[in-house]
């Protein structure tokens, strides 16, 4: 990564608790200008709680978040940031074109300006033909599409969402990442939380694996070769699977099978595998 990249979020040593229970333990991580950063974890991991202490809603009880130099409940902050909240729906009874322009007019846009905004953003998201449609009578497609365009009105740094595909059909699910890895060209720093492994090995440039803390953390491959390094070697003349480390094992193994094997490397997959296997019995 080049030096003089620029630090947009930073999270330092974050413990968030409800109660007795530790939701989020011990927390450090960034987010730099023009990345995609995934916060993957399974459900109850303590992503929402993360991300909801990022965008303001939620308070650390130890430790430090600093968003553009401030704290994510400081005003200014906000029109810096646009959020897909988890669950979140558009408003049922107005147009695509309203949930639109009153979003912009909400975070303060002017009238003419927000027209503009609407107009731009629905070309941008191709959603000009639904202008006119209810949000209700949207596909849960087209909703999170008409959500992602309502956060970002006022043209934020930074976009935060939070599970943006579940739920989801395989197509939308990649319209979804299509919109995503546009704005990334565009210049825009985006986190997502997922518990899909493929959407974070396809958008992130950098992921965090997050289980109550954080587990594992480095770009795909990195968090690959540290959880899983090892290899599959599968004989399929006797049905064995062996799980050796390092190739020189890997060699040695396969000069000894005669007949068709397979080699196979770890899939990210079999990371988050391992690393659920790692951390049972934590809570
Ligand atoms: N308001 C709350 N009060 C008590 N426990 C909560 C609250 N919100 C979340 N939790 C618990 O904290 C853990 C993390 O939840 P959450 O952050 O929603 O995880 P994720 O988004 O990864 O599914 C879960 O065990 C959840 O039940
Ligand atoms: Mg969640």
């Amino acid at each position: 990564m080049n030096t003089d990249t620029f630090v947009l979020v930073e999270v330092n040593n974050v413990w968030k608790l409800y109660g007795k229970f530790v939701a989020n333990e011990n927390i450090s991580m960034n987010i730099e200008e023009g990345e995609i950063v995934a916060l993957l974890g399974p459900n109850g991991a303590g992503k929402t709680t993360l991300v909801k202490q990022l965008y303001g809603e939620l308070n650390p009880n130890k430790g430090e978040i600093r968003v553009l130099g401030s704290k994510p409940t400081d005003r200014g902050i906000k029109k810096h940031m646009g959020v897909v909240p988890q669950e979140c729906e558009p408003y049922g009874d107005l147009t695509v074109w309203d949930n639109i322009y009153y979003m912009a007019r909400i975070k303060g846009v002017d009238k003419e300006r927000a027209k503009e905004r609407t107009k731009e953003l629905l070309e941008q998201l191709e959603l000009s033909d639904k202008g006119k449609t209810l949000g209700r009578d949207l596909s849960g497609g087209l909703k999170r599409r008409l959500l992602i365009s309502m956060a970002l009105v006022n043209d934020p740094k930074l976009i935060i969402l939070d599970e943006p595909t579940t739920g989801l059909d395989p197509q939308a699910r990649r319209e979804v990442w299509d919109i995503l890895l546009k704005l990334k060209k565009e210049g825009k720093s985006i986190l997502l939380t997922t518990h899909y492994l493929e959407e974070a090995e396809r958008l992130a440039n950098r992921i965090y694996f997050i289980y109550r803390k954080i587990i594992v953390e480095g770009t795909p491959n990195e968090v690959k070769d540290k959880f899983a390094n090892w290899y599959e070697v599968i004989d399929y003349s006797t049905g064995n699977v062996y799980r050796v480390k390092g190739e020189d094992e890997v060699k040695r193994i396969i000069q000894q099978l005669n007949g068709k094997f397979e080699v196979r490397a770890p899939s990210l997959e079999d990371v988050y595998l391992e690393v659920i296997k790692s951390v049972q019995g934590v809570h």
